[in-house]
């Protein structure tokens, strides 16, 4: 555990507009900068940062936080990884802080998941080179398949012998738990034995990003019809198959380099790529393709080229995976191996010039060549011709980017000879309908209870003072600390002027009336401004801005960063409205707090009257209908009080 002390120091030093600018292109404008929202497509920058704030909001898609939140946003990073990038970035050193038992035990869980891998990664390589099986039947079949000893020893590869537990066995003996090895899938126990999930195969390491060994593929020797090719590391907690590229460690560098990543099928085609120079190389390996894994890609670039061998039924097969790449607005190519040869066999036949120049020629751009591919099956009917158009047209709908969108509609008008026109008022459809659909979902979404049955009525009345707590929240957090000044006569008939904090004000009035928020999260803030009054500390914005809560400093971002959106203008430091809310800072707040109350008491008067009519006895209805009474009275008072305040 980094400890808070160490938090705080890489929150203080880092300089948001340094963190941000680092993966974004931002201009200064006034006191804030502005930039393109790296969170969603955009063509004019509503992307802006308030350095004196240490925070960023996009007044487009609504994404808001500080330095953390960016990094841990932008590049999937968990919250200790954000810390860590911010701490190497500015040269802190990192204090760790002694942890629980039960953290220790979860770290050392996953550390020892990665160790008993990286266990099994030394002695399946030491089969390869130091054992006479693996020598005489793993290591000559990779150089058959003219592997090199280079390329071997970089991507690590390696051989199971044919035995049914050597490896567990082995494994055991030198100290590592059973446990670890079943939650591998390393070991496979059943029926009280243990026995190797990899036998008798060549072993490929897969990688995570930093290079550490999280499980693994083994492909067979043997051509035995009822075995499978390749078997695979079941999922764990270090290996998310949806989650990771095989490659991507090797290939990182250069696909940013070159900006593009080449995707293909497996393991061998990654391999024969990376040994012929041709780094920029990834493979989903066995599973399609998923969101998790193009959002991967596009951490290091906009561009992926799939790189096919020739079977058309392979290629429409993975068209929906592909349809996903456009969702991510990434530019997707395609190039076709000829037929009968995939990446790996291609790159062992030609010389790098020639796959480089093969890859280069070939490339066709994803729409172009769905549109060329369905032309040629439709060939003169008119009625697989309509099914085509509005496939093609469906796939160009998913491009998040309408100018892109209209360049593709202009191609295929041409390519289909078809006016354009008509395929705009088909693309128009379905935009329509998707819009439509989405807003059918958040309707669905809004729970029953909105069925005005006279109970549920009941329910959904008590909620509703959540505008009015929320109001309060904003009011501590935008103006905790400044003062309001109180007229009070003293003793010699003099007026003092005692100034008061807005939270110190807030908090008293709210802690002597004994309300309550219904809002679990602003009564978490609620309670923090409490605990630390009672400490004489008065929490600022930055207190809440970073806090360590992930919660409350997402909702503080949100509620502090509306203050310049009301204003409709984050340029300027201070515009009309935020002007007046301070000006008159101190009515405000008076009626803020007299609004919840109001709220709340009308809230427990529903609840009374609820009570009232499930009462079964007299008695008990007299004591409700005084007690209902009394209610409206306070009610009464709090709205003249209102009222006076508001039309004075
Ligand atoms: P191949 O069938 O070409 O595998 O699949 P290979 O090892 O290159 O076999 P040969 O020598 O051409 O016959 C290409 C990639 O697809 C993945 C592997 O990653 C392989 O490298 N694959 C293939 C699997 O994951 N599972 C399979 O059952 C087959
Ligand atoms: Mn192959």
């Amino acid at each position: 555990m980094i400890s808070p002390e160490t938090i705080r120091n890489i929150i203080e030093t880092a300089r948001i507009e340094e963190v941000i600018g680092e993966f974004v292109t931002i201009k200064k404008r006034g006191v804030n900068y502005i930039g393109l929202c790296p969170f969603h497509n955009e063509k004019t920058p509503s992307f802006t940062i308030s350095p004196s704030k240490g925070i960023y909001k996009c007044f487009g898609c609504g994404k808001a936080g500080n330095a953390v939140n960016f990094i841990m946003e932008h590049e999937h990073y968990s919250y200790p990884e954000a810390i860590k990038y911010l701490a190497k970035k500015y040269n802190i050193e990192i204090e760790e802080e002694e942890q629980t038992p039960e953290q220790i035990q979860a770290l050392n869980e996953k550390e020892s998941l990665y160790h008993v891998s990286t266990f099994a990664q030394k002695h399946f390589s030491d089969n390869l080179f130091n054992n006479d099986e693996g020598k005489a039947i793993g290591l000559s079949y990779l150089k058959e398949r003219d592997f090199s000893e280079e390329t071997i020893k970089k991507f690590q590869l390696g051989y199971s012998l044919d035995k049914w537990d050597k490896f567990t066995e082995y494994a055991l003996n030198n100290g590592y738990k059973l446990d670890y090895l079943t939650k591998t899938g390393l070991t496979i126990s059943k029926e009280n034995k243990n026995y190797d999930r990899f036998r008798a195969r060549v072993i490929f390491p897969i990688h995570n990003l930093s290079g550490r060994i999280i499980g693994f593929g083994g492909r067979i020797l043997t051509s035995e019809k009822n075995k499978p090719k390749y078997i695979n590391s079941p999922e764990s907690d270090i290996y998310n198959k949806s989650k990771v590229l095989y490659g991507i460690y090797f290939a990182k560098n250069a696909i940013i380099n070159i900006n593009n990543c080449y995707l293909v099928e497996g393991y061998t085609d990654v391999i024969s790529l990376h040994q012929a120079g041709i780094n920029n190389v990834v493979a989903s390996s066995g599973t399609s393709l998923t969101t998790e894994q193009i959002r991967l890609i596009k951490r290091y670039t906009p561009n992926i080229t799939i790189l096919y061998d020739g079977d058309e039924a392979g290629i429409k097969a993975s068209f929906r995976g592909i349809d996903m790449i456009l969702e991510q607005s990434m530019n997707v190519k395609i190039v076709l191996f000829p037929e009968g040869e995939d990446p790996d066999s291609f790159a062992r036949n030609h010389r790098t010039s020639e796959v480089n120049e093969f890859i280069n020629n070939k490339a066709r751009d994803f729409i172009e060549f769905k549109t060329n591919l369905l032309l040629k099956e439709t060939a003169d009917d008119p009625l697989k011709k309509a099914s085509l158009i509005k496939e093609i047209v469906n796939t160009i709908s998913l491009i998040p980017d309408s100018i892109y969108r209209s360049v593709y509609i202009k191609k295929c008008s041409s390519m289909l000879d078809i006016p354009e026109q008509t395929l705009m008022n088909e693309l128009n459809k379905i935009l329509r309908n998707k819009f439509k659909k989405k807003h059918q979902t958040t309707f669905e979404e809004i729970p029953e209870s909105t069925e005005f049955t006279a109970e549920k009525q009941i329910d959904v009345e008590i909620n509703e003072s959540e505008y009015q707590e929320k109001d309060i929240i904003r009011l501590l957090l935008l103006y905790g600390t400044k003062e309001i000044i109180f007229e009070i006569e003293n003793e010699d008939k003099h007026i003092d002027k005692v100034p008061v904090k807005v939270s110190q004000f807030i908090i008293n009035d709210l802690k002597a009336d004994n309300i309550s928020f219904q809002n679990k999260l602003y009564q978490l803030i609620f309670n923090e401004f409490v605990s630390a009054l009672e400490d004489d500390f008065i929490p600022d914005d930055q207190f809440f801005i970073n806090h360590k809560d992930e919660k409350i400093s997402k909702l503080s971002i949100d509620i502090i960063s509306s203050k310049y959106e009301l204003s409709k203008n984050w340029e300027e430091k201070k515009s009309i409205y935020t002007e007046t809310e301070e000006q008159k800072l101190k009515e405000t707040v008076i009626t803020s707090l007299l609004a919840l109350k109001a709220k709340k008491i009308d809230i427990i008067i529903l609840e009374n009257q609820k009570e009232i009519s499930k009462a079964e006895n007299d008695e008990e209805i007299v004591i409700l209908l005084e007690k209902q009474k009394s209610l409206k009275n306070i009610s009464k008072i709090i709205n003249a009080q209102l009222g006076r305040i508001i039309t004075k």
